[in-house]
């Protein structure tokens, strides 16, 4: 799946959203330290730099080059591009030894992954017991009362394009395997709900649904979803501001959990 993201590594630096601060703060708030994160499947390192403000050190790791080449270099962000499945020995070459790290984080890719072995992974290096997985994904932006339904209906289209694996995130993570104890102060691991707002033109709004992996799927099969009807029925709903930009409000729901004492 990670050659979805190949083609369109441009686009999706540019519009994807970043997320907001209080997320950031609230994962923070649970990590007694805050020395080293891992942020898997880092993309353009959207998550990444945030991080890097919290945590002495961010490694950011993904498949694909393509979307490395794009994320901001930072002194305390080292970026690798790793196998979609780790080995153990990549594991401790390029992220560390076990129990070494504070926060394993996930923007917007955990339903890509294989679970099982990536768990396995995130249970070895995390810090024991108060190590901390925090994983989220945010669903189709909302923008308002006449942009949205008509957003919805070209959304609901799109869908033969995507993986079913979306599914998760039209699910807002609430069925995804999660197999950790809630982090203190918490009496489940979530969803637990956050909003990204961003300023977008029109034309960064079209750059964001290129870079969906759908987009790219239906292109491959001779469909073109942003035609000519879609692109005018868009364009009248978008009542821009002065600026020729709208707020465009993205639900980001987060799962959070520590890895506690291992039993074996
Ligand atoms: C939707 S993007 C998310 C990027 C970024 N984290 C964000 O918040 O926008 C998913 C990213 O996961 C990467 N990816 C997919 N499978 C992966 C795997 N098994 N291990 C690491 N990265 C993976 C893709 O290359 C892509 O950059």
């Amino acid at each position: 799946m990670a050659n979805l993201f190949l083609k369109q590594a441009k686009q999706y630096s540019k519009t994807r959203p970043g997320y907001p601060q209080q997320l950031f703060d609230f994962i923070a708030s649970k990590t007694p330290t805050h020395d080293v994160v891992w942020d898997v499947g880092t993309g353009s390192g959207q998550a990444a730099v945030s991080l890097a403000s919290i945590y002495k050190s961010v490694i950011g790791t993904d498949t694909s080059n393509t979307q490395l080449e794009f994320a901001p270099k930072l002194p305390n962000i080292r970026y690798e591009c790793t196998s979609a499945t780790l080995s153990m020995s990549e594991l401790e070459q390029k992220i560390g030894k076990g129990s070494s790290i504070d926060l394993v984080t996930v923007a917007q890719a955990l339903h890509w992954f294989d679970n099982d072995t990536f768990y396995n992974q995130v249970k070895c290096i995390l810090k024991k017991p108060n190590g901390v997985i925090a994983a989220w994904c945010y669903t189709i932006p909302e923008i308002d009362d006449q942009f949205d339904p008509i957003f919805h209906k070209f959304y609901n289209e799109s869908k033969p394009y995507w993986d079913s694996l979306r599914g998760l995130v039209d699910d807002k993570y609430t069925s995804i395997k999660f197999p950790f104890g809630p982090v203190d102060g918490c009496d489940h691991t979530g969803p637990f709900e956050f909003r990204s707002t961003k300023l977008m033109s029109l034309d960064e709004f079209f750059m964001y649904i290129k870079s969906w992996s759908a987009y790219q799927t239906a292109k491959e099969k001779g469909v073109e979803l942003l035609n000519e009807n879609v692109v005018n029925e868009f364009t009248k709903a978008w009542n821009e501001d002065e600026n020729g930009q709208k707020s465009v409000t993205y639900p980001v729901y987060l799962r959070i959990g520590k890895v506690g004492e291992l039993v074996n």
